[in-house]
């Protein structure tokens, strides 16, 4: 099995031969987009086991495609064991059911606080990220092509062109006005009213938790976090000479309330630093009623907490999450996000609404970079308020659905038996538990010589609890390329247990 896995050429330069702006939907191939939804209608049931789909020529004609393409997605939905060809008689439904993998479990409590190691593997795992030569399932970061990003080089240059002498100023203002007042009008369709003037614009979201964290703390000081954490919080911590303490996550429902109300009648913690809209790396949602109870606990204990809600605008359901900010009514829910997953990650264009700490954020933010560039938060502002951005989110929504959905299907198809996969609502990855005796160290260094880059479990503790499970980012269009690249990672883990 093994030895079949030639270290690949890389299949990511398949993935750069595609024009760069990509198809007008779901930034796929034609062929992918038609097997994609097929392949939800079979899942869904409105076609059955059996069923014969239409042919190729009748289904070439009602999308306005070519039968090449038809052909194409069939023959792609046959690999995948959905539909079988039958000599002389069509395309049918197979019988046998997709695969299915159980859901991870829930990690048990972290006894005390501790100081977070400095990893080396993190900066292993972003170079790789942004390395083309490498399949990039190892750093959330979603492919350019899912962005507008023609739109947005235009507007750029309009916006330069029409006052070039923003380029001769600095920006030492907190936030562009009109940027900030776009914010807070969505943040308010999404039932959580803010004043426009607590936003302080930041160098993406890392800096607005950053300065939140400094807002807050003290080195030496403790911090609540979600296990598994995303590892640039654990990073955070460590630079800045504070302590975590591991509060238990649901996989579905996010840190357990129960388990946080124990830990700080236990430790003395400064701050609670969570995800609860589209956690990453584990995908889950927090519901209101939890965020509700959460945040009565915060009050009890007289705490701040620093929100990331980077992914809430990435919903497969149908209402937009409402940030635990919108439950906030004395200032202490520091809330964090940016355009990195949405819109533009070159941009680095981030915010915080910093409560009742505005005034320490401001004076932050002021000694760490001065301002966030005008012209970039210019640009913004002129999109949000008529480049399509609503368009643009529902599109972007529709395609890492379908993208999360295609990798889970994979991977569940490729990976060994006993696997859990993590079922997110939002965002753009997914968590995969192995069986215990699959090392994700050893996995990361053998994908490494076929160029794939993963980021492995390890990365999402202080403790040493994750060696098992591996963080799957599912930011790119999907392809066959990436499907034989899960298979080549399946297959290696397969090996560790023979
Ligand atoms: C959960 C989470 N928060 C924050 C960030 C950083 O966001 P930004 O690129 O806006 O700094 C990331 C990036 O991957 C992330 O996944």
């Amino acid at each position: 099995m093994i030895q079949t896995l030639a270290p690949a050429q890389s299949p990511v330069s398949k993935l750069k031969s595609r024009p760069a702006s990509g198809p007008p939907r779901t930034g796929q191939p034609l062929y992918a987009e038609l097997a994609g939804s097929l392949q939800s209608l079979i899942e869904q049931g409105t076609l059955r086991p059996g069923h014969r789909v239409p042919s190729v020529r009748l289904m070439a004609r009602q999308r306005t495609v070519s039968i090449a393409t038809v052909l194409q997605a069939y023959t792609v939905l046959e690999n995948r064991g959905y539909l079988e060809a039958r000599p002389q008689s069509g395309y049918y439904v197979r019988a046998r059911p997709p695969c299915f993998c159980p859901e991870p479990r829930m990690a048990r409590p972290m006894a005390k606080p501790s100081y977070v190691g400095v990893n080396d593997l993190t900066a292993e795992v972003m170079d790789l990220s942004v390395d083309a030569n490498y399949i990039p399932f190892g750093a959330a970061c979603p492919h350019h092509s899912l962005f507008p990003t023609k739109k947005l080089a235009r507007l750029l240059g309009s916006v330069a062109r029409r006052d070039h002498t923003i380029l001769g100023r600095y920006s030492m203002n907190w936030a562009f006005e009109p940027l900030a007042r776009e914010i807070a009008r969505r943040y308010l369709q999404a039932g959580c009213p803010l004043p426009h003037d607590e936003l302080v614009i930041t160098v993406g979201c890392s800096e607005a938790i950053n300065l939140s964290l400094r807002a807050v703390t003290k080195p030496g000081d403790t911090v609540a976090i979600e296990t598994p954490a995303y590892f640039g919080f654990l990073e955070t911590i460590q630079s800045l000479g504070l302590r975590a303490l591991e509060i238990p996550t649901e996989p579905r429902e996010g840190m357990s309330v129960p388990a946080l109300r124990e830990a700080l009648a236990q430790n003395d913690v400064k701050a609670v630093m969570l995800m609860p809209a589209f956690h990453n790396p584990l995908g889950c949602l927090m519901s209101d009623d939890k965020k509700r109870r959460l945040y009565d606990v915060l009050c009890e204990f007289d705490l701040p907490a620093i929100e990331d809600d980077v992914y809430g605008d990435i919903h497969f359901g149908d209402v937009r999450p409402k940030p635990l900010k919108a439950w906030d009514h004395d200032g202490r829910v520091l809330l964090c996000s940016s355009f990195g997953k949405t819109l533009a990650p070159g941009f680095r264009v981030g915010w915080v609404a910093p409560g009742r700490y505005r005034e320490r954020v401001r004076r932050l933010k002021f000694t760490n970079s001065l301002g966030t560039p005008a012209i970039l938060q210019k640009t913004l502002a002129e999109f949000l308020r008529d480049g399509g951005y609503d368009h643009h989110l529902r599109t972007i929504r529709r395609a890492y659905h379908q993208q999360l959905h295609l990798f889970t299907q994979s991977m569940a198809r490729h990976f060994p038996e006993g696997t859990r996969l993590s079922r997110p609502q939002g965002g753009n990855v997914v968590w995969v538990e192995f069986p215990v005796r699959i090392d994700t160290l050893k996995l990361h260094r053998d994908a490494r010589k076929h160029r794939i880059n993963t980021a492995p479990g390890a990365l999402f503790s202080v403790k040493d609890r994750y060696r098992h499970c591996l963080r799957m980012s599912c930011g790119i269009p999907w392809s066959d390329e990436i499907d034989a690249a899960l298979k080549i990672l399946g297959d290696l883990a397969k090996a560790q247990l023979a």
